[in-house]
């Protein structure tokens, strides 16, 4: 079975429009998400495209601020300090990566907690490992969401993730756990990956390398998530971690790249901006 992130995401998104128009009248105002955009990378233009979109479909205000790729960090950092500031904001995003004379970490870390629609924030991260409330990360929160509405149970099983960023691979990790379910983290440089995989009822693969999974490395029945996000070599079109078609008849579900971990992951972001929002009411 194919998990459609795009499906689900849809679904979820027409619940929160719901949600969101009924706001004007209890707070007298919706949601505000702002995105700073650097630069005019492809790649990152289009992701922020897609957060517009998304904020439409849901009736969520939205502020794309647009900076030079020249734009100091003092200059980035000043701005943020402002949005932090300002009132009429709830959620602040700076869209990664940065260029590389301004510090990523310094950036996350002046964004104010309570805006922090990405939850890479590091009062958010200590707050997710010490169980007290936070907001979690998009991306993670998506793949918990997509696995429970693919009907997968999750405890008691034997997760695999393979990766360890800070952005998907540990927070993954650490919500498949307080689901219950028992994880191993691999990554790149795991000796053996495919006895470690084999052992897997649900993988979930963020490496960011093209097909980087294949079939052998996959028990039956498995539950498979790709967060990968790549350009095939030969074709160039986009492709997941995960060798799709090989995989796909042993998996008992798998997501599909693009049309799967994507799209929830936009949708996390407008929860993310509502809850937030709900917050500083
Ligand atoms: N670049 C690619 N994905 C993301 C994301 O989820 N948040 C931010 N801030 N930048 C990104």
């Amino acid at each position: 079975m194919i998990i459609s992130g795009k499906e689900l995401s849809a679904t979820l998104k027409a619940q929160m429009a719901e949600t969101v128009a009924t706001f004007p009248e209890k707070y007298g105002r919706v949601p505000h998400l702002v995105v700073i955009l650097v630069g005019n990378d492809p790649g990152s233009v289009s992701y922020v495209t897609g957060k517009v979109k998304a904020c439409e479909a849901t009736g969520i205000k939205n502020t794309t601020i647009r900076k030079p790729e020249t734009i100091t960090e003092d200059e980035l950092l000043a701005l943020i300090r402002e949005l932090n500031e300002d009132d009429s904001v709830d959620g602040i995003l700076v869209q990664l990566p940065l260029p590389k004379h301004i510090s990523e970490a310094k950036v996350i870390e002046t964004i104010s907690k309570e805006k922090d629609v990405d939850g890479f924030h590091p009062l958010n991260v200590a707050a997710l490992w010490q169980k007290q409330p936070c907001t979690v990360a998009c991306t993670p929160k998506g793949i918990i969401r997509l696995l429970k509405a693919a009907g997968v149970q999750i405890a008691g099983k034997r997760a695999v993730v393979i990766g360890r960023s800070n952005i998907v691979g540990l927070p993954v990790a650490k919500l498949l756990l307080d689901e219950n379910a028992t994880v191993t983290i691999a990554h790149s440089r795991t000796a053996d990956l495919a006895s470690v995989t084999h052992s897997a009822e649900i993988l979930v693969v963020a490496i960011g390398k093209p097909r980087f999974v294949t079939a052998d490395m996959v028990s039956e029945g498995a539950a498979v998530i790709d967060v990968g996000v790549n350009r095939d070599p030969q074709t160039g079109k986009l492709c997941g971690d995960v060798d799709f078609e090989a995989i796909e008849p042993k998996a008992s579900v798998i997501t599909p790249v693009p049309g799967g971990v994507g799209p929830m992951t936009i949708c996390c972001l407008m929860e993310n901006t509502i809850e937030c929002f709900l917050r500083r009411q």
